[in-house]
């Protein structure tokens, strides 16, 4: 192993601590996946093919199923796909993705599924490896790209994802796991998710995301999760939700988020349901020119209605804070609308410079219990309270937010293909990205 491979796990190690619950990724090393090489092209594949997903199925049941410690390879090249993979069952593996897939057919489902993985890692070495979705041929009628489906230690990093017909990459339960140095480009309208995740002990970290939809969400349930260094490029910005009956989230860590236009800074998003979120922190955020800023709406009218009375939300601190939205008057820059059937309480704003680029502004609360926004109530007793409006003056910790060279003034078209992006090295103001590109190691 070279000195840089043995350096950069301990690094990993050190700087994830915050909030997971123990190590991630996969549990033996790259290298000790290469004593087989399943490469696609001794399985039926050839560059340029107009299905290489046969080839990638067979490669995975005929070699990676058989010789532990392997890695099934598609090399440098372009390549169609039509027919969509689950590989199922596999352990200490690795899928080397260098080429670059375009889908080829309107089958939903998933392109790539990968279930039951343990000790997995699936990247690209050099860093230009992934699937061109061209959402724009069959919009939300279509696969989804990649999803990982009750997976323990692995990890997926350094694939670019271009314009799902639906989600981008969805990361169905499992646990232990580490996504990082991603790129995902979708389209400027909903259904095109960046990444959703759920499961137990979840790193995700240097990840640009451009699309009209979630960039990278929380779903439930859901605990010990740390997001951090999130480029959303025009996206529809970051979420937990949207949640309902039997909610259950808990200890997550969303810091570094970087959010340029599209719909919110963040968003807690419910409609009635039961259970909690509680446990989570939102540090060092910066976004500019978003339509909503830091909003908790658990009366959130695209969400069927829960049966209970509400999602407890307790324990959330958001802190560091500096942005601004459309119109601060059409929609607050700080709204928390609470469920009335259980108020939230322990919400804590520090240092959160909320602005508008309109210059005035409201915030909103109902049934909000904690501190730092003028709106909301503090005490130990808990009761419903209707929606507090209050014009609010520009804080005086406020300052307008840094941008970033390579951000986006409009999205991408809905109409016409999108073109296949290369994955940046730094994914908020001022940060290098946490682990090199996988072409620089
Ligand atoms: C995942 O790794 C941990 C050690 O980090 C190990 O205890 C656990 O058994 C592994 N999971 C599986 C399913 O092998
Ligand atoms: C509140 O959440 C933070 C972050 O997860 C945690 O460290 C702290 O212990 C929690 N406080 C309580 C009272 O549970
Ligand atoms: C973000 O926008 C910039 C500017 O157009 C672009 O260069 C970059 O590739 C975008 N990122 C992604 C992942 O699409």
């Amino acid at each position: 192993m070279g000195l840089k491979s043995i350096l950069v796990p301990l690094l990993l190690l050190s700087a994830a601590s915050a909030q997971l619950s123990g190590t991630v990724g996969p549990t033996s090393s790259l290298e000790s996946k290469q004593s087989t090489i399943c490469n696609v092209l001794d399985y039926g594949g050839s560059v340029g093919s107009s299905d290489i997903g046969p080839a990638i199925a067979s490669a995975f049941t005929n070699c990676v199923l058989k010789n532990s410690g392997s890695t099934l390879y598609v090399p440098e090249g372009d390549y169609d796909m039509q027919t969509w993979v689950t590989l199922s069952g596999g352990t200490k593996w690795a899928f080397r993705l260098d080429g670059l897939i375009s889908r080829a057919a309107t089958t939903t489902g998933n392109m790539i599924a990968i279930e039951d993985a343990d000790d997995f890692e699936f990247y690209s070495a050099n860093s230009a490896g992934g699937i061109q979705g061209y959402g724009y041929e069959c919009r939300n009628a279509g696969p989804r790209l990649v999803r990982i489906i009750t997976s323990t230690n692995w990890s997926i990093h350094d694939l670019i994802l271009v314009d799902s017909p639906e989600f981008h990459l969805v990361i169905q339960e499992g646990s232990n796991g580490e996504v990082y140095n991603m790129a995902i480009r979708g389209t400027n309208l909903g259904g095109s998710d960046g990444i959703d995740v759920w499961g137990t002990n979840y790193w995700i970290h240097d990840v640009e995301v451009t699309n009209r939809d979630e960039c990278v969400t929380v779903k439930s349930p859901a605990s010990n999760i740390q997001v951090e260094r999130i480029w959303c490029n025009q996206s529809g910005g970051s979420a937990i939700g949207s949640l309902s009956d039997g909610t259950a989230i808990e200890n997550v860590l969303y810091r570094y988020v970087y959010t340029n236009g599209g719909n919110q800074a963040f968003m807690i998003k419910s409609n009635l349901g039961s259970g909690y979120v509680r446990n989570v922190v939102f540090d060092n955020f910066i976004s500019r020119g978003t339509a909503y800023g830091l909003d908790i709406n658990q009366y959130w009218s695209s969400q069927t209605p829960g049966s209970g009375d509400g999602v407890q939300l307790s324990n959330i601190t958001f802190s560091n804070w500096d942005g601004n939205v459309v119109d601060g008057v059409a929609r607050p820059p700080i709204q928390l609308i609470c469920a009335d059937g259980a108020p939230c309480y322990d919400i804590t704003l520090t240092n959160v410079y909320m602005w508008s680029e309109t210059d005035e502004a409201i915030v909103k609360c109902e049934s909000a219990y904690g501190s730092g926004v003028s709106c909301i109530k503090s005490g130990s007793t808990h009761t419903s309270y209707a929606v507090v409006t209050s014009t609010v003056t520009k804080p005086s910790g406020y300052t307008t937010p840094t941008t970033m060279s390579g951000d986006l003034s409009t999205g991408f078209a809905t109409d016409a293909a999108i073109p296949t992006p290369t994955i940046p090295t730094s994914f908020f103001p001022g940060l290098a990205q946490i682990s090199p590109l996988a072409k620089n190691l």
